[in-house]
């Protein structure tokens, strides 16, 4: 099983961690790196080739033809399980950054040109219908426990920099909700395009 057909990546010198995180995100991630971070991350554990025994769906059902944003959907469904999972096992929530992340895409075949183009309106409906605001305020209402949802720190320029953060604050984001009794909200296909595309539009300076 070969990973999709990237042109490989030369990496020169140490010129790679000269770059900043934003340029380094929209650098092609690399599916080659992809796999390693898949391994160092602990996912081979449990998302292994069909036929083998694991304890996740197997490595097929992760690598396919998949927008970005959708991935990064996929990802925030499986934090809670995952979750649980490594606590039994006392293993610690592995963190990603920022290029990690576009190399993990690369690997599981993600990529922006999948994913639809965003119905804006369908993401406000999206951000309330989620219970996003019963945590984070957005344009100075809703919740306080989370943060302001139009000053996003990475900024919404790259789906990267987006899933990067979600998949790192994922695990504090349950361990609240359960706290609250909220339901942690789930993703399905198109819905975090739609919310995506609904913020970014909302963060972005009036022109
Ligand atoms: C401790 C075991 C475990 C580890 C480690 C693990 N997973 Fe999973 N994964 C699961 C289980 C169980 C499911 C099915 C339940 C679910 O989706 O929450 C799953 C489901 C998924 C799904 C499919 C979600 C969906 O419904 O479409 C994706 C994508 C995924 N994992 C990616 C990863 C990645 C990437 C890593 C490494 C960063 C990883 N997993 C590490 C156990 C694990
Ligand atoms: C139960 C509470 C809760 C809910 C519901 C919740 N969040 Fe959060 N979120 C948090 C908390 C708490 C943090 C801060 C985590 C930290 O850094 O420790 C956070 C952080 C974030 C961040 C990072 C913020 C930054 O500037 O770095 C983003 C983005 C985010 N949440 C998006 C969402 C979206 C989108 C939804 C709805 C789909 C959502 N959250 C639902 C509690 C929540």
């Amino acid at each position: 099983m070969r990973p999709i057909r990237l042109l490989p990546v030369i990496l020169l010198g140490g010129g790679f961690f000269a770059i900043g995180m934003q340029a380094a995100a929209e650098t092609p991630g690399d599916a080659e790196r992809g796999r390693a971070v898949f391994t160092s991350k602990e996912c081979s554990r449990c998302h292994v080739p069909r036929g083998q025994q694991g304890i996740g769906p197997a490595l097929e059902e992760l690598r396919r033809r998949q927008g970005t944003l959708e991935l990064t959907g996929r990802l925030w469904n499986h934090a809670p399980a995952m979750f649980v999972l490594l606590k039994q096992e006392g293993l610690e929530w592995p963190g990603i950054t920022a290029p990690e992340m576009a190399d993990l895409m690369a690997y599981l075949q993600a990529a922006p040109l999948w994913d639809p183009i965003p119905n804006v309106f369908a993401g406000h409906v999206i951000l309330v219908r989620k219970g996003c605001l019963k945590c984070h305020r957005f344009r100075g209402e809703g919740g306080s426990v989370g943060t302001e949802l139009t000053k996003f720190q990475g900024g919404y320029k790259s789906p990267i920099i987006w899933a990067a953060t979600i998949w790192d604050h994922s695990p504090r984001m349950a361990t609240h909700a359960q706290r609250m009794g909220i339901l942690y909200p789930r993703f399905t296909g198109e819905e975090m395009v739609d919310l995506f595309g609904f913020l970014r539009n909302a963060a972005a300076p009036p022109q």
